[in-house]
């Protein structure tokens, strides 16, 4: 071809490009559904116990959003790992996207199913906007708040911990709640659930392994109120191995041996919130909300 027939066929070739439209220019352009998903994403466990309310939860989120696909992934590496071994294998919250974007999901929520918005949630919500917006990806990601975020969270919170104290305890018995804890700013959220639940009940407290409020604290409000018996629960989705040995083991430095040292009679109860319903609703609730903005 000579020069001057590449540069005819050129200036008749681009005004007709322009003139097409773009779905044709890019071929197969038909424009793609809308297709929306619900990822639900768990901090994670190795005890087989923990199943049970995982699917308590799944089955919850079906019956609110009927028809929308619901996918698994877990945000704790250290957990994965160890059932990896065991030859299970878990998605973290990148592989499950990858996956239901090869799906050709195009809005998908996440719903974050941890306790405060800390570490994990943060991190979450980071790495699950990466997938947002990629070429041939998923358009919109949205993520649910975790059971604590507002005040008003902190406030119900403390109202269902309440309605689940064991029937049987009686007024000046205490409750002690062990909370996670962390050294994420997060940490907070534990005195100000300690705060509202002691409007609720003056004998309800909440102490943590890894953050503040500490066992300590809590035994000082115990004898302040003259308390001889506490009944232990776990404030965690999963009554794992902080509730089963930092709680209530038999090791001289859980608060079970802790607290009887100090002359309190203890009576722990391994359910984590994850296996009480009226703790799954807040979470449902707050996928709702995440959903509702969607078109
Ligand atoms: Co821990």
């Amino acid at each position: 071809m000579k020069i001057q027939d590449f540069i005819k066929a050129m200036v008749l070739l681009i005004p007709i490009s322009l003139l097409m439209p773009t779905s044709l220019i890019y071929g197969h352009g038909e424009k793609r559904p809308m297709k929306k998903g619900i990822l639900l994403v768990a901090f994670g466990s190795t005890i087989p116990e923990a199943q049970v309310s995982f699917e308590n939860i799944e089955n919850s989120v079906r019956k609110t959003f009927p028809g929308v696909p619901v996918y698994w992934a877990y945000s704790s590496h250290i957990i994965i790992n160890k059932m990896a071994k065991e030859g299970k294998h878990l998605a973290t919250p990148e592989e499950a996207l990858a996956k239901m974007m090869r799906e050709d999901f195009t809005h998908v929520a996440v719903q974050s199913l941890h306790t405060i918005p800390g570490e994990e949630f943060h991190g979450l919500v980071e790495n699950v906007h990466k997938f947002a917006g990629m070429n041939k990806g998923i358009k919109r990601v949205l993520v649910g708040h975790p059971m604590l975020a507002t005040s008003g969270d902190v406030q119900k919170v403390a109202e269902t911990i309440v309605k689940i104290i064991p029937k049987e305890r009686k007024k000046k018995e205490a409750v002690v709640l062990m909370g996670h804890g962390t050294h994420h700013p997060a940490d907070v959220y534990y005195a100000a659930l300690n705060y509202h639940l002691q409007k609720l009940d003056p004998y309800v407290f909440v102490g943590t392994v890894e953050g503040w409020p500490e066992i300590d604290d809590v035994i000082e409000d115990l004898k302040k109120g003259g308390l001889k018996k506490a009944y232990l629960m776990p404030f965690m989705s999963v009554a794992g191995d902080h509730a089963r040995n930092d709680m209530a083991g038999s090791e001289e430095d859980s608060w079970k041996s802790i607290l009887e040292k100090e002359g309190i009679q203890c009576v722990p109860v391994l359910k984590g919130t994850a296996e009480y319903q009226e703790f799954v609703d807040i979470w449902v609730d707050h996928l709702k909300t995440a959903f509702s903005h969607f078109p």
